[in-house]
């Protein structure tokens, strides 16, 4: 199977759940395990009850490695920082349709500075408030967990708020990719695709288990790759 279909699924660790005194040695993990995309969760202490990494942290990633830098914005007023996170390195950034009260004015932002454009969805909003943005959009991403913190548990609604979303791309023939955010595994990735996922983001199930980052992202990736060649051989 040639790698573009391969990479039709991309694996996005969340480095939330790493190791953060020896994050070069796990984004080489990661990476060595067959990763696509770094998944930065960047959060305000306001828009969610927690505060993670910020523009410094992603500037320093951005030094050492070549994966896509996927920024979750978990921060009220998102729009005020879009120059910056840009400029910090990072190759996606996705807001909140919850915290942007002008979200058509802060994705063309997103877009103008020449970046991949999302918007991030609790699991509690329906697919529904993204109906007019849509088309505008690279990819959205579906939370499977309330935002916040890792380690939590995946909430079944979710997958068929994937399907739903999945559908209404297919019948407005929008380029949007949908993203998945939240406990997924080995356990459960295989049916988070079939529900329609592209983008996997996954951050304890990778880095906080004995098999260690690389063998977790090479099983992930074997199961994405299964996934693929049984679609494309239906
Ligand atoms: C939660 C974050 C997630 C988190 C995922 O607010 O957006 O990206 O790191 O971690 P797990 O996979 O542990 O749920
Ligand atoms: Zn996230």
């Amino acid at each position: 199977m040639s790698e573009l279909l391969t990479k039709l699924i991309q694996i996005a660790p969340s480095i939330l759940s790493a190791d953060l005194a020896n994050i070069t040695q796990e984004i080489k993990k990661v990476e060595t395990g067959g990763a696509d995309v770094l998944h930065l969760d960047v959060m305000d202490g306001q828009f969610v009850p927690n505060i993670s990494i910020g523009l410094p942290f992603i500037a320093s990633i951005r030094k050492t490695t070549s994966l896509i830098l996927d920024a979750h914005l978990m921060i009220e007023d998102p729009g005020r920082y879009i120059r910056e996170f840009a400029q910090a390195g990072a190759d996606w950034i996705s807001v909140h349709v919850e915290a942007a009260t002008h979200l058509d004015r802060v994705v063309n932002n997103i877009k103008e500075l020449g970046l991949k454009a999302g918007v991030a969805v609790n699991p509690a909003t329906p697919v529904s408030s993204l109906e007019e943005i849509l088309p505008e959009l690279d990819f959205v991403l579906l939370m499977s967990v309330n935002p916040g913190f890792g380690g939590q548990k995946f909430i079944p609604s979710v997958l068929k708020k994937i399907q739903k979303l999945r559908d209404q791309i297919a019948l407005r023939g929008c380029p949007t990719r949908i993203e998945v955010d939240g406990n997924i595994g080995l356990d459960n990735l295989e049916q988070i695709l079939k529900a329609g996922a592209e983008i996997v983001v996954s951050g304890s199930a990778i880095f906080c288990t004995p098999r260690g980052p690389g063998d977790v992202v090479r099983d992930m990736r074997g199961i994405a790759t299964r996934y693929v060649r049984a679609l494309t051989t239906a």
